[in-house]
């Protein structure tokens, strides 16, 4: 039996937790720093390497990092250095994700599809270059900006607007010291994820993420609003070319530039006319894309986190998954992406079905009571016989549950409705 440490604080480590917890191989599952719906919790920040190595040390812990800081700041290295297990990419692995420039010109030195771009650290050169162009751009700052720095553009002055807030207003601080500017592709975006021995990678089920605030894709980009999986926007075809031709491709490519890719591997992936082009690499599991993900899952997830870490994932069998639909509806207090309220009271909990789990992101538990302590602040995932029938059970559970500013979209998995028939 072994003790798992899960690291972080969002719906994603709640979901991961929950499905870890159940594997006949792990006592305990610690979380760092947790919420108001994990058990265990150590409260040790998801920066504080040294802290975080101490408790894994201490505890016989196989650490399972969950969101991307730690990892761009090298908790790998630190703890294989120490001979303590880990799942998750090194840090030089990471750059994938922590640096979008140097995820560009990997794929473009090895023929991963994606937007062209255009580098630049210039504001009036920027601005040159969009004056000179004849298509709509996003902007995107270099480094990790919390999913905020990427600015989608309509017409060329909001995207010398852009430049300006991420080169010179450095509204993302030093993330935004490198803007790139790419050109806008108008498809439909889902999220394809791996997981990865450094040499085999072995797809999850498919999924699509709701990332702006308000119904039909309107309003802020967020931390993502809603998820479902499977999705038919990736048919089996779509699915082996995104596997051959991004995953496989990426995997091999890193581990030919002297860089092993272990962890899991999540491409953004924008289709259009039947070419899934690359909008972004995450070197980790997606939020809120896990929990829907994690429901449908009818394997022990340990065992393959142990593959990766091992470099034994070939010798593994492939990941069978519940012949069933799950929805992530995210309940957020009003005004999140921007400021909000918190410290409410949340109530319903006990009347949720079998069929549905709430996983907990921004909330914290005192006196045995929830409260909410955040922008995203729970993950209400229901599994259902159709994609209409998930959507329905998880709905109906969000009115279960009550605070004074809930807000949540009410359009999540109806993307997906359209191809089918029912
Ligand atoms: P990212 O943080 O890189 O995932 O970008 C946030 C969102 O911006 C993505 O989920 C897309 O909706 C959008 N986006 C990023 N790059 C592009 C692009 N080249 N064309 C169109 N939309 C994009
Ligand atoms: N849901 C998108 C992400 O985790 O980045």
């Amino acid at each position: 039996m072994v003790n798992i440490l899960v690291i972080g604080s969002g719906g994603r480590e709640h979901a991961l937790s929950w499905k870890l917890s159940q594997s006949s191989k792990v006592e305990t599952v610690f979380t760092a720093p947790g919420n108001g719906g994990t058990e265990n919790n150590v409260s040790i920040d998801i920066n504080d390497l040294d802290g975080l190595a101490e408790f894994a040390q201490k505890n016989n812990c196989f650490t399972v990092v969950g969101p991307e800081d730690p990892l761009a700041a090298g908790i790998v290295d630190k703890f294989n250095k120490l001979n303590l297990r880990v799942f998750g990419p090194s840090q030089a692995a990471a750059q994938l994700e922590s640096s979008k420039i140097w995820a560009k010109n990997f794929m473009k030195r090895n023929n991963i599809p994606t937007a062209r771009f255009e580098i630049f650290d210039d504001p009036q050169k920027a601005e040159d270059h969009v004056k000179s162009i004849d298509y709509n751009v996003v902007v995107k700052a270099d480094g990790l900006a919390a999913g905020k720095g990427v600015i989608v553009c309509n017409n060329k002055d909001e995207a010398i607007s852009a430049i300006h807030t991420i080169l010179v207003k450095k509204t993302f601080g030093n993330a935004g010291n490198k803007i790139i500017v790419e050109e806008r592709i108008d498809g439909i975006e889902a999220s394809y994820i791996a997981i990865s021995d450094g040499n085999v990678a072995i797809p999850m089920a498919s999924s699509q993420d709701h990332k702006r605030i308000f119904d039909n894709d309107k309003g802020a980009n967020t931390g993502g609003m809603g998820a479902y999986s499977p999705t038919p926007v990736i048919t089996d075809i779509l699915a082996k070319k995104i596997q051959e031709e991004v995953i496989e491709k990426t995997i091999h490519a890193m581990k030919h530039e002297g860089i092993s890719f272990k962890g899991f591997l999540y491409a953004g992936i924008m289709l259009k006319d039947g070419v899934p082009y690359v909008l972004e690499y995450n070197v980790r599991m997606g939020d809120p894309e896990c929990q829907p993900i994690t429901m449908r899952m009818n394997f022990d997830l340990y065992d393959y986190f142990v593959a990766s870490v091992d470099g034994t994932l070939s010798s593994m069998p492939l990941l069978s998954w519940k012949d069933q639909f799950a929805v992530c509806v995210v309940l957020a207090s009003s005004g999140y992406p921007g400021s909000y309220p918190t410290d409410d009271e949340i109530t319903g909990f006990n009347s949720i079905s079998n069929e549905t789990h709430v996983f907990h992101a921004g909330t914290k538990k005192s006196d045995g009571r929830i409260f909410s302590n955040g922008g995203r602040v729970l993950g209400v995932t229901s599994l259902g016989d159709s994609l209409n029938s998930a959507i329905r059970n998880a709905y109906s559970a969000t009115e279960q549950i009550i605070w004074s500013n809930k807000y949540c979209r009410t359009d999540i998995g109806k993307k997906g409705l359209s191809y089918f028939l029912d």
